[in-house]
This record gives C-alpha cells, sequence and structure tokens, in this order.
C-alpha cells in the first residue's frame, strides 16, 4: 500500500489502475479507524479490484464549537490497519491541499431540506462541510464505488441525493453498522466516554430497537414512539438530541404505505454526541 499527500499523486495511481481496466472503489474516512471501518473496506472488496481510503479530518463540517482541534488523530496505526485490510492507496492531504484558499470561503455544495433536518438543526453547517469535502473527493478519485457506513444515515441520504443530483457516475455502497457485542455502534467518538458512561451507553441503541419493535408490531404513533425514545434516552442519563421516525428513502415523515422506515437519534453523553439508528422494512 502507498501513502499519498497530494491530489497529483492519488489521480496518477487511478490513471495507471484505470488503463488496466481495474474498478477502483473508495473509502473516505477521517481516519482513527476502528472495525467500523475495516468494514466498510470489506464491503468495497465486492465492487472491484483496487481500494483508495482518505484520511482527512474536514475543518468545514466541524462547527465553530465542535471537537476539530482535539478529533482524535492516529496515522500511523490507520496505515497499518489499512495495509493489512487489503487497500492499494492511502489518501492524507493536509487542510491546504484540500482547501488551497482556505476552508471557509470555499466553494460549498449544498444538499438543501435533507442538510437541514435531525442532525443538521443541531450542526449547522456540518452537511454542507460534508457534502463539500465528499464531492472533492470524489472529483479526485474518480471511483466506480464509494462506500459509506450506515451509521450515519442522514450523511449517507445527503451523500446519495448529492451524486444523483450532480450526475456523478459512481455507485454509493451503503455498509452494515458494526456494533460491540452490548449493541453500541462503533465510533471514534466512544473515546469520549468514561467507564462509567461506557456502560450506559447501549441505551441509545436499546431505546433505538424498542422503538423498531412497536413499528414492526404495526403501532403508528409515531408521535407516542418518538416521546417514549426520548424518556428512555433521559432515564438513562442521556441529553437528547432528537428521537425521530423518519421514511428510509428520503428522511419524511412516514406515510400510511411506507414500507421502509428508519428511527434515528443523537444524544449527549458526557462529553461525547453519539448518533445511531435503527432501519424498520414492513
Ligand atoms: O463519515 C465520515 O467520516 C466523514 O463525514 C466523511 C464522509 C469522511 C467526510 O469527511
Amino acid at each position: 500500500m502507498r501513502r499519498v499527500t497530494s491530489i497529483a499523486e492519488v489521480r496518477a495511481a487511478v490513471r495507471a489502475w484505470r488503463r488496466a481496466d481495474q474498478r477502483i472503489v473508495f473509502v473516505p474516512t477521517m481516519g482513527n479507524l476502528h472495525e467500523g471501518h475495516l468494514s466498510l473496506i470489506e464491503a468495497a472488496r465486492a465492487h472491484g479490484e483496487r481500494f483508495i481510503a482518505s484520511l482527512f479530518v474536514n475543518p468545514m463540517q466541524f462547527g465553530p464549537n465542535e471537537d476539530f482541534a482535539h478529533y482524535p488523530r492516529t496515522p500511523e496505526r490507520d496505515e497499518r490497519m489499512l495495509r493489512d485490510a487489503g487497500c492499494d492507496l492511502m489518501f492524507m492531504p493536509d487542510v491546504a491541499e484540500m482547501y488551497p484558499h482556505g476552508h471557509e470561503g470555499a466553494t460549498r455544495v449544498e444538499v438543501p431540506g435533507l442538510s437541514d433536518i435531525l442532525c443538521g438543526e443541531f450542526r449547522p453547517g456540518h452537511f454542507q462541510g460534508v457534502s463539500t469535502v465528499v464531492c472533492k473527493l470524489l472529483h479526485i478519485v474518480e471511483p466506480d464505488a464509494a462506500v459509506f457506513g450506515e451509521k450515519d444515515f442522514q450523511q449517507l441520504t445527503v451523500i446519495r441525493r448529492m451524486v444523483s443530483e450532480l450526475c456523478m457516475p459512481v455507485s454509493i455502497i451503503a455498509a452494515a453498522t458494526v456494533r460491540d457485542s452490548d449493541g453500541l455502534a462503533m465510533s471514534s467518538r466512544n473515546q469520549y466516554l468514561t467507564a462509567a458512561e461506557r456502560q450506559r451507553a447501549p441505551a441509545l441503541y436499546q431505546a433505538l430497537v424498542a422503538a423498531a419493535r412497536r413499528l414492526a408490531a404495526g403501532e403508528r404513533d409515531y408521535a407516542d414512539i418518538e416521546r417514549e425514545g426520548l424518556r428512555a434516552l433521559e432515564r438513562e442519563g442521556f441529553r437528547p438530541d432528537y428521537f425521530a421516525v423518519k421514511r428510509a428513502e428520503d428522511l419524511g415523515p412516514p406515510a400510511a404505505d411506507s414500507a421502509h422506515l428508519v428511527v434515528l437519534t443523537a444524544a449527549r453523553l458526557g462529553r461525547a454526541r453519539l448518533i445511531d439508528n435503527v432501519q424498520v422494512r414492513l
């Protein structure tokens, strides 16, 4: 596996693989890899012959009071993990390579509506930062397919919409959420939990599962399901931002004939803001 930092080096590698008729699959990350990321690489395997992962902590998607400066950065360990997972190229640009004129006044990509609800309401500008950097990375790599985790369900939905509306020639692959044995979804932000908070953290997934069971049993009082989810989280010491039942395809309000729903939540526990979701097929 090669580690490169410039856009020109990525393009040269991709050109050579294309000449050899190889399909290229891309896994964008912010580094600090865990098993969840390795499952993205695993999901990539079925879709091509060459694998590129990017490691870039994107300043544009962090709000002024968020954890950009403190976001865990572990590039040496990440490099070993990617090599062991069979990745061919690790792209680790610095901020100046991605935003040569600075990120604050940089050209932006916006997916309106979808970016303003749920997490977007609590993290203004976050999804604009995500769609901008993902659009740039997809232009740099020009992969046949790119893999995103279902753990960030709203992000996945925003990216799918952007790719479709900007006619970008890439397939978006969704990889299932990887969980610890007690149900907690893997996330770099779990590191912010104290030992006591870590014990309580699986309550987030349990609240989602309880809501999904009610939906699967035919209940349609979404407001009551959402209220109960919020109450369950508060009982466990979380400070929830939202707990919501949505249509899976576009995060709109569920309709009587919706066959695929998703229950999503974001909640703070101590220093950590955790997000998770569970899909329900009816
Ligand atoms: O999910 C992430 O790690 C990031 O939001 C992404 C997609 C790599 C864009 O910075």
